[in-house]
Formats: structure tokens, sequence, C-alpha cells
């Protein structure tokens, strides 16, 4: 019968609802996941008697042909199976006819998708992992190569004092490397296996958990069932180190866009990875930096979106938890994309050392070293600091810098100065003069740049390790 209300629907109430309850447009990403939980439950299913032998094998074989036939793109989803699951169940039937039926003997959607999701988010930590690599990799290299370059290191976005470019590039390194930390830290508690939870609170059956977890290449299973179904931490830890990726990438855009600019013009980004305008023939728009710190906004919305459809969940499975997919999916392309497209705009950027160069010049960024060296012939830092304040303010006047004055204008100021102030101020010695451990001088920059191979290859062994249990 016509609703009430039907005319504002194109489809009728039922198949609206249908449409509206399914999950398949999205969570089809996970059907050679599913596959691959489904092999190992049907085997275990029958290495335990749970089901015949002969059934397991048949199931196992129709699993792989449905998996053949996917890779061949001959699937088609249906809204009408609703999910992931039941689409691929379908086609098995459609292999191997009834004793399909058979696999979901001891299992349940709720620990199955939960099965496939952390099955998909082992995946994308390895990935992110590796491309987070190959970023650091680039910024090393271009930290090798731009050895020796000064620029102004900023404060408040106002020049404060020179430090090599090799430095600043060390930092988003070492920024990039506690991404890395939290992703393999993350590792543990996704590589762990939810089925054999059943719907909720376990199984009759006399399953084998351990041997799924091994033939899944899990280091562990859960130790509660409703726990188990109901636990989406991984995916929101997966979307909180994803956003603090972003927030780096964002971070390290946003300087490019600078960099890039006319009036700073410390960088030019490689033609392939930049943009014109349809109107201004002169431009040349860092695009890519911009997307990649807009996209940021959209991956912290997917970390606010989750924790917000789970935070009034009472345990266990609840439909609300089908919102859990598009957000991380839509996460995990973004960061990698957003990872091979900075490191590719790092690799390729061409350097204006000498544009660097003056801009550190120009800005005092000496003066601090003019206040050390009064501190260390023995004139507190507080009066250090004030006599050079007015150094600079006579220098401003005359639109000089402290190098162009003479050795009569600096003893006007205090006597304690003497002819080795040039030496002193010289930008070479300000920055390499800064050993601390951590500093920006050059036997420091040796230091990091052995310190970030290491990572590299660090992480390098990690994922081959980890590789293995794909
Ligand atoms: N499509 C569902 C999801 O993604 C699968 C689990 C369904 N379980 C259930 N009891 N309805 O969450």
């Amino acid at each position: 019968m016509k609703k009430l209300w039907g005319g504002r629907f194109a489809a009728s109430a039922d198949s609206f609802a249908e449409e509206f309850g399914a999950s398949i447009h999205f969570d089809k990403r996970l059907a050679p996941f599913d596959i691959q939980g489904s092999i190992a439950h049907a085997t275990m299913l029958g290495s335990t008697g749970i089901i015949s032998a002969a059934e397991a094998q048949q199931i196992v074989s129709g699993l792989a042909r449905v998996r053949e036939r996917l890779e061949r793109s001959e699937i088609e989803f249906r809204v009408s199976d609703e999910d992931i699951h039941m689409n691929i169940e379908r086609y098995l039937t459609e292999e191997i006819g009834p004793v399909a039926g058979k696999l979901h003997t001891a299992r349940s959607r709720n620990d199955q998708v939960a099965t496939d999701f952390h099955l998909f988010m082992r995946n994308a930590v390895i990935e992110s992992v590796e491309a987070l690599r190959e970023l650091q990799q680039g910024l090393l290299e271009q930290a090798e190569k731009g050895r020796g370059v000064i620029m102004p290191g900023y404060t408040h976005l106002q020049r404060a004092q020179p430090v090599y470019f090799s430095h600043h590039l060390l930092a988003y390194a070492q920024m990039f490397e506690r991404d890395i930390n939290r992703a393999q830290d993350l590792w543990r508690r996704t590589n762990i296996l939810p089925l054999g939870a059943g719907a909720i609170a376990g199984t009759t059956f006399p399953i084998d958990r351990d041997q799924v977890a091994s033939l899944l290449h899990f280091d562990g299973v859960y130790e509660n069932s409703m726990d188990a179904v109901s636990d989406r931490d991984f995916v929101l830890e997966y979307l909180s180190l994803a956003s603090i990726c972003m927030m780096h990438l964002s971070r390290l855009c946003e300087e490019i866009i600078i960099w890039t600019t006319g009036e700073f013009g410390y960088i030019e980004l490689d033609d392939s990875l930049s943009t014109g305008s349809s109107m201004m023939p002169q431009k040349k728009n860092a695009d890519f930096a911009e997307l990649v710190r807009g996209k940021t906004g959209r991956v912290y919305g997917s970390l606010m979106g989750l924790l917000t459809t789970m935070k009034g969940l009472p345990l266990t499975y609840n439909k609300d938890m089908q919102e859990d997919k598009e957000g991380a999916f839509d996460a995990v392309d973004t960061v990698l994309g957003s990872l091979t497209v900075v490191t590719a705009m790092v690799r390729t950027w061409r350097v204006r050392p000498d544009v660097m160069r003056s801009s550190a010049e120009g800005g005092f960024t000496n003066a601090t070293d003019a206040a050390d060296y009064l501190a260390k012939k023995g004139l507190p830092f507080r009066d250090a600091h004030e006599v050079v304040g007015k150094l600079v303010r006579y220098c401003v006047e005359g639109k000089r810098a402290l190098l162009d004055l003479s050795l009569d204008e600096f003893k006007g100021y205090s006597p304690l100065f003497e002819p080795d102030v040039f030496t002193a101020l010289k930008l070479e010695n300000v920055v390499d003069r800064r050993n601390s451990r951590g500093g920006t001088g050059s036997n420091s920059i040796t230091r990091q740049i052995d310190i970030v191979r290491g990572f590299v290859k660090a992480s390098g062994g990690w994922l081959s390790e980890r590789r293995k249990s794909l």
C-alpha cells in the first residue's frame, strides 16, 4: 500500500530501508580480508572435526575460487546481500552449493567483521610505516645534499638564529620517526584475533582460536569475547596517529607554501608538482602542499567522528559500529596519498642557498652571539642583552647589519668588544659553534644524520619481519 509519506521517497519503503542499512558500498573493500579470514576459520572447523575434512576442503577451495573471480573483477556486489560477509557467502554458495552454509558455524558477523577490520588495519599500519620511511629517506637525502646551506631559523615566524637547512629538515625526520613509532606500537593491539568470540559470548563448539590466529599470523587472541566484538580502539588509535601525522605533514606543507612565495623564494617546486592559474600567466602555485594541509581537516574529522560514534555504545556490537569504516578507509587513503606527494615534493624541490643565506644575514640572527660574546668576557648576560639590543637599534636606524659596523662603533657600546668580534659574528661560525647535543653545528648534523640513517635501517628490519604476517 502506498505510504502517506511515500512521495518523499524514490524507492519503496522496504528497498529504501535495505539501501540505508547496507554497508556493501564501502565494506566491499574488505573482500580479500573476509576471504582470508574465512579460509582460516574453515580450515580450523575441519581440523577440529566440527565439520568434516572434506567439507572444509570444499569450502576452502570454493573461497579460493571466489577470490580468483574477485581478482578478475567478475564479482558483482548486491545491496540485497547487505554487506561484504553475506555477499561473499552467496558467491561461495554459487560455487559449492549448500555446504557453504557450514562456513558460518561457530561464527557471527560480529567477530567476522572485527577480524576483517583487524586484517585491513594491520595492512594499513605496514603501508603507513613504509610511506613514512620513504619520506624520512627523502628528508635524509636533502639534509645530506644541503649540508652547509645556512637559513634563518624562526620563532614567531620572525628570524631568530641561523641554522643549517639540514637541521630544519632533520627536525621533520624526527617527527616522522615518532609517527613510525606510534604505528609500530599500534601493531601490538592490531595484530590480535577477535574471531571465536561468536556474537558476544563465545561458542559451544570446540573451536581452536590459537590455530586460527596462527593461520592468520596474528600474535595473539582477544581474551574476552565481549571485548573482542566491541573493541574499535585499534581503529581510533590509527586515526589518532594518522591525525598527528597529517598535522606534521601540514606543518611541512605550510613551510613549503611560505618558502615558495616570491617574498621568501627559499625553494622552488618541481613543475610536475605545482600548478598554474587559468587567468594569471605568471602563477606557479604549491597546490599539492595546500591540498595536504586541507585534507588534514578531514582526517581529524574521521577521528572525532568515530570517537563520537563509540562514546555512548553499550557492550557489545551495535549497528552504529558499521559507521567505523568509511572514515578509517578515507584516512588511510589520505595519509598514504599525502605522504607520497610530500615525499615527491621534498625529493625534487630546488633549493636556493643564496636566498636563504642573505635572509639569515639580514635579520640580526647573530645578535644572540654578540650577547654571548660579551657574556663570555664576563658581562652578566642580562647586561650583554641590553648592550646588543641598543646596537641592533642603532643598526636598524642606519639600515645596516651588525657585521657592517666598525670596531670603534662596537666599542662605543662596550669596551669589551675586540677585533675577534667579527669572526664571532660570521654566520658560518655562529651556526657551526652550536655543537651541543641536538644543536645545529656541523658535528651535531653529522651525528643526527647517522641517527636518522639508523631509524631508516631499523624500520626496514621491522617491516620485513612484519610483512611475513600479511
Ligand atoms: N556490516 C556490519 C558492520 O559493518 C557487519 C556486522 C553485522 N552484525 C550484525 N549483528 N548486524 O558492522
